[in-house]
């Protein structure tokens, strides 16, 4: 034991990337638990520290780089701290981050971080990337009978066989697996029973679950029974598993909520082809005509690539007209990045001063639409669940069906409190309401 922390050994936990990564870190943090370590939120105070990392675009994975650079004066001045890296750069990248960063001591992978804990005691190796048999969430200790915050993941579908041509996700997180129905609802209940009210269920291929009968949209009528759980969500999904069902759950299932990430990527049939989405622009759009049909107030949001290889100003204005098309609420655009082992790496690049003034007008357009979405919601009544106290005082925050931001003054709620609120004003990235009596 160390001098500087004579009670439990402390943990500390970076996490990049996406939602999965955020859960990930949640069940990462449960194994440790079990082995004596507590969370902490002071690097400089830790015995381990763990990068759980995204390696989606060049940037992502160069942050991890820097961030190990920074901690060289820590390793030194206590040799004894661990430092593992996780997620989808230890994966891609193995035995690499060890050569290229010696102070590192352990990397795991997305598929094996159940073995972190024998990996840390010694007994297993110290790099591990495989992709095993067994479910690691089989080999994972139960998550401790703690009260939960209101809104909580729950990783359904891990992997992706769509293989879209620019990206790392099938070499990363590996082909699809679903988890069984029954794990998934037994999961649920618990969080429902430890005060978790919404749920967002999270998948690469989230849509194209296939764990159970009926597929994904039975699942969600299933936990559409579950008593106390009030809110579902989930994402990401691939418009070519949008199922019937799925839509008709958006009709039928209130507890659903009227909003879907649904990524096109890009609105020019010629992209579409060279990215291998396996749909055009006219699937796309039809598809969203019968999703609004089925919930006609459903919030869409997409993400977009802007430059990739052989795109040109026809095929952006393409793009262009299916957002105006669309009209979306609020939407993610990424410049495309060439990632190593992905088919698009070795296509020739688009100039980046023509990718960066494509990425400007397209964000403009979108942000404009997502300000007239919330401005739409002005004057509307709308649920929001309370997450959490605002800054100043008197203010409390939480997130509206649609899942906008909702800032409220009040002292009269909870963090936990399911409330009608009525929208007043909208600001950049939020929204602002008043209780309704009652
Ligand atoms: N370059 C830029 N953006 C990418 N994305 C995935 N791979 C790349 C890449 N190589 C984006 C896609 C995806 C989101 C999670 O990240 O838009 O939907
Ligand atoms: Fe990546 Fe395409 Fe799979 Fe999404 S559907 S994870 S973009 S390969």
């Amino acid at each position: 034991m160390t001098a500087h922390n004579p009670a439990a050994k402390k943990l500390f936990i970076k996490t990049y990337g996406c939602q999965m990564n955020v859960y990930d870190s949640q069940r990462m943090a449960e194994a440790m638990g079990a082995e004596g370590y507590v969370l902490t939120e002071d690097q400089a105070d830790a015995d381990m520290v763990l990068l759980n990392t995204c390696h989606i675009r060049e940037k992502a994975a160069e942050k991890l780089y820097s961030d190990l650079g920074r901690l060289k004066p820590l390793k030194a001045a206590r040799p004894d701290l661990k430092i593992g890296v996780a997620g989808c750069v230890a994966q891609a990248e193995g035995a690499e981050i060890i050569r290229r960063m010696p102070l590192v001591d352990l990397v795991v992978g997305p598929q094996t971080y159940h073995r972190l804990p024998a990996m840390v005691r010694g007994e297993a190796p110290a790099i591990d990337t495989d992709f095993p048999e067994e479910d690691k969430f089989d080999h994972l200790p139960a998550p401790r009978a703690t009260r939960r915050a209101p809104a909580a993941f729950l990783t359904v579908q891990e992997g992706c066989d769509k293989f879209c041509a620019f990206c790392v996700v099938p070499y990363t997180r590996g082909a699809e697996v679903s988890r069984p129905a029954e794990r998934i609802l037994a999961e649920a209940r618990d969080l429902a029973e430890r005060g978790v009210r919404e749920i967002t269920l999270l998948g690469q291929n989230v849509n194209g679950w296939h764990g159970g009968p009926g597929g994904f949209g039975a699942l969600i009528r299933s936990l559409g029974e579950i008593a106390g759980l009030e809110r579902i969500r989930y994402t990401t999904s691939h418009p070519n598993d949008m199922a019937d069902d799925l839509i008709e759950a958006h009709r039928d299932v209130p507890q659903l909520m009227p909003y879907l990430h649904l990524p096109v990527q890009s609105g020019s049939d010629r992209v579409l082809k060279a990215m291998n989405r396996k749909h055009t622009s006219d699937q796309y759009l039809r598809l969203i005509d019968r999703i609004r049909a089925a919930r006609p107030d459903i919030v869409l949001t997409s993400d977009f690539i802007v430059g990739f290889p052989g795109e040109t100003d026809e095929d952006h204005t393409d793009t262009l007209r299916l957002i105006e098309r669309v009209g979306y609420g609020m939407a993610y655009s990424f410049k495309y990045s060439p990632r190593p082992g992905t088919p698009a790496f070795d296509r020739p690049e688009v100039d980046a001063a023509v990718a960066d003034a494509r990425l400007q007008e397209l964000q403009a357009l979108l942000t404009r639409q997502q300000h007239a979405v919330q401005e739409g919601m002005i004057g509307r009544t709308v649920t929001v669940l309370f997450e959490k106290a605002g800054r100043e005082a008197g203010q409390m925050i939480g997130k509206s069906d649609y899942l906008h931001s909702v800032f409220v003054d009040t002292d009269q709620v909870q963090v936990g409190d399911l409330r009608a609120v009525r929208i007043i004003g909208s600001q950049r990235n939020s929204l602002h309401g008043e209780l309704i009596a009652g």
